[in-house]
């Protein structure tokens, strides 16, 4: 009954697209335990590219089951226009594609108080993706959520999208027009979309403890990355989920003795969007040229990401909130042409040296990272496929990455094609996820 949990390690945005598509054909079940459509990958059929928000990139592979978790919440229209751009792909989205009847669904309200906080917060944004995720979260937690389940029971719909109507007014604030529609309207409209995704709408959490028994294996996505998290992550900059391992828990209902290895995936320089602080950022010519090489904007939002060098505080952090046991670095080619590669060992802070994260966003804003420095190998890996075969001072860096962390780099990603990855044979997941 293995289940693998594949987390983000930093601020989100590593490339866990990349790797979880490289590893379902491993797999049988992909589950997405977290986020909504704030997380976001681009995904190839033929010369046609899809963006989806929602859907696991499993959905590619007609032998692999896509499962959204309870811990998910749905924005049903954006779901339903990524179900039929693949739809008319010709991909079988029906048999492949489990909805849970437990996930929160996110009305035009929750984006409205979303757009009107951020315009009001002016200077103290937090940078949201002002996709109505957080506000529909705390609709969650405050028990007047609306779920997907609630859709099929006709007659109670509209009280309940009236009392999210009415918790969504921010004092003084109006929400914008478009997405202030009469509850009636809304209410309609929901109803619409439920009987629009009956199809693909299941207990999940109890489909995927019967294929757990069964011996299948279940490959648990995380949206964003520890950092973002709500409890670990840099709060109040952080997303309004878990984005660690442990949400792959709550997220699909599955036990922790369910889940029998973590993958975390951490890129080789570092990477936010949105506000917070970022102690290794890069505001300069060279967080510009990393934004270039990497491509380095929002797969949602399009904002241009904040770039600075790679932060071992940040990933030993992760590591040990996930017990991580194998790492995928990834965006490995964007450091191909550079000098020199400093890693941020340590943080200096009022004449002190820290070696953790500390909770407080004031300190952390007023650390400056203390850093190795390491050669660069300036050239092209975008072809390597064995780590043997990366340049000394490319395999050194990798070294040096294990060391300080304390955990094995098992993938390294150096394209952001699919066959472009090395993936060392003794490596855990080499051993977890054998080809079929
Ligand atoms: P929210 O999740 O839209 O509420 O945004 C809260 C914070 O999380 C903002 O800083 C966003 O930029 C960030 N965020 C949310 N989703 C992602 C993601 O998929 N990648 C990177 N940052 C994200």
């Amino acid at each position: 009954m293995p289940g693998f949990v594949v987390v983000g390690s930093q601020w989100g945005d590593e490339g866990k697209g990349k790797i979880v598509d490289l590893l379902t054909e491993r797999v049988d079940i992909v589950a997405r335990y977290g986020g909504g459509p704030n997380a976001g990958h681009t995904i190839c059929v033929g010369d046609r590219r899809f963006a989806l928000h929602h859907i696991p990139s499993g959905i590619l592979r007609a032998d692999v089951l896509c499962v959204i978790g309870n811990g998910v919440v749905i924005d049903p229209a954006s779901l339903l226009k990524e179900v039929g751009a693949l739809r008319e792909a010709g991909v079988k989205v029906e048999e492949n594609l489990r909805l849970s009847d437990r996930a929160h669904l996110i009305l035009p309200y929750h984006r409205g108080i979303d757009i009107a906080r951020e315009e009001a917060a002016r200077d103290g944004r937090l940078g949201t993706t002002r996709l109505g995720v957080g506000p529909t979260y705390e609709s969650k937690a405050a028990r007047y959520g609306l779920r997907v389940a609630d859709l099929y029971d006709e007659a109670t719909v509209l009280e309940k999208v009236r009392v999210v109507a009415a918790a969504s007014r921010p004092a003084g604030a109006a929400l914008p027009a478009e997405l202030d529609a009469p509850p009636e309207e809304v209410a309609e409209e929901y109803v619409r979309l439920g009987r629009a995704l009956r199809p693909f709408v299941d207990d999940t959490a109890r489909l995927l403890n019967a294929r757990l028994d069964e011996g299948a294996v279940v490959l648990c996505e995380g949206a964003q990355g520890t950092m973002l998290d709500l409890d670990h992550g840099t709060y109040p900059y952080v997303t309004s989920s878990t984005s660690t391992a442990g949400g792959a828990c709550t997220g699909l209902g599955i036990s922790p003795i369910r889940v029998d290895g973590v993958i975390g995936v951490l890129k080789a320089y570092s990477t936010r969007v949105g506000g917070g602080p970022f102690p290794t950022e890069q505001d300069n010519d060279l967080g510009r040229l990393i934004r270039e090489r990497g491509r380095e904007y929002g797969s949602t939002t399009g904002r241009p990401r904040r770039c600075g060098w790679f932060d071992a505080l940040v990933a030993r952090y992760s590591v040990t909130l996930n017990q991580t046991e194998s790492l995928a670095l990834t965006l490995f080619d964007v450091l191909d042409g550079f000098d020199a590669i400093p890693i941020c060992v340590a943080y200096e802070h009022g004449g002190r040296r820290i070696e953790t994260l500390p909770a407080d966003p004031g300190v952390l804003r007023g650390c400056k990272p203390i850093y190795e420095v390491l050669p660069g190998w300036k050239s092209d890996t975008s072809s390597v496929a064995r780590f043997e075969d990366l340049p000394r001072a490319g395999r050194d860096y990798v070294a040096a990455i294990e060391k300080i962390v304390g955990c094995e780099v098992g993938i390294i990603s150096t394209s952001p094609q699919r066959e472009r990855t090395i993936l060392r044979p003794k490596s855990r997941i080499a051993h977890w996820l054998p080809p079929r």
